[in-house]
């Protein structure tokens, strides 16, 4: 897939309050500081769209993006950040959990890990909880530039034998880096693939059908 646009469209708190449910959404999440941002600003070739920061937490919102007019893209506030309260905790399970489980038009949400380390509970148990929720998903391991193959492959490696203890096929997962554009064809070639069934969805349960 070719990028020809990519604008911000608006941020919110209130998952009611997204744009209207017809183009196929793909929602980015993962723990706080994990690249999400600057994943984004990578798939779509534009640096300061989603903002990055060396403070985590920063993105509490939900962040509507829409790619070559077509397709919408979501950038999730992080989880798992350890220094919120509880009350602000449940907050955001609660505007997280009702976004993805309410949203019609969400096609995939892409739960991004950060290869450097030793599986953490949070991703686990996010990963597990869409699992049950019965919602797309697909596993983004972030920062391969920053490891050597052997730690990537071997950490990689740990989490799949994690996820295995819960689930009997593992979701489809992609190695990244916001560095080198790793992994950035491969993802764009996915959401295409959503796109087309996304398109097919819509025509088959029209109403003239
Ligand atoms: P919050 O929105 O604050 O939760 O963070 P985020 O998940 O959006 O992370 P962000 O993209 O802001 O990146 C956090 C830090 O990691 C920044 O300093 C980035 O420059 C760095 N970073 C992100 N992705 C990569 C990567 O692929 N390689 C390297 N070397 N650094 C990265
Ligand atoms: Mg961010």
């Amino acid at each position: 897939m070719i990028i020809n646009t990519a604008e911000f469209l608006l941020s919110n708190t209130n998952p009611a309050k997204c744009p209207p449910p017809v183009k196929p959404e793909y929602a980015f999440i993962g723990r706080s500081n994990v690249g999400k941002s600057s994943l984004i600003n990578m798939l779509l070739n534009r640096k300061g769209l989603a903002k990055t920061s060396s403070t985590p937490g920063k993105t509490k919102l939900i962040n509507h993006f829409e790619v070559n007019g077509e397709w919408y893209l979501v950038d999730l506030p992080g989880y798992g950040y350890a220094r919120i309260s509880k009350k602000e905790r449940e907050k955001w399970e609660g505007m997280i959990k009702t976004y993805l489980t309410k949203r019609q038009n969400l096609v995939t949400t892409f739960v991004l890990v950060d290869s450097r380390i030793e599986p953490k509970k949070a991703d686990l148990d996010f990963i597990n909880w869409l699992g049950e929720a019965g919602l797309p998903l697909a596993v983004v391991f972030t920062k391969a530039d920053k490891l050597t193959q052997n730690s990537l492959t071997s950490n990689i490696a740990a989490f799949k034998a994690k996820l295995s203890e819960t689930w009997e096929e593992l979701p489809v997962s992609f190695i990244t880096s916001a560095e080198n554009s790793m992994g950035r064809s491969d993802i764009l070639s996915f959401i295409e693939a959503g796109n087309k069934d996304f398109k097919e969805y819509l025509n088959n349960n029209s109403p003239q059908n």
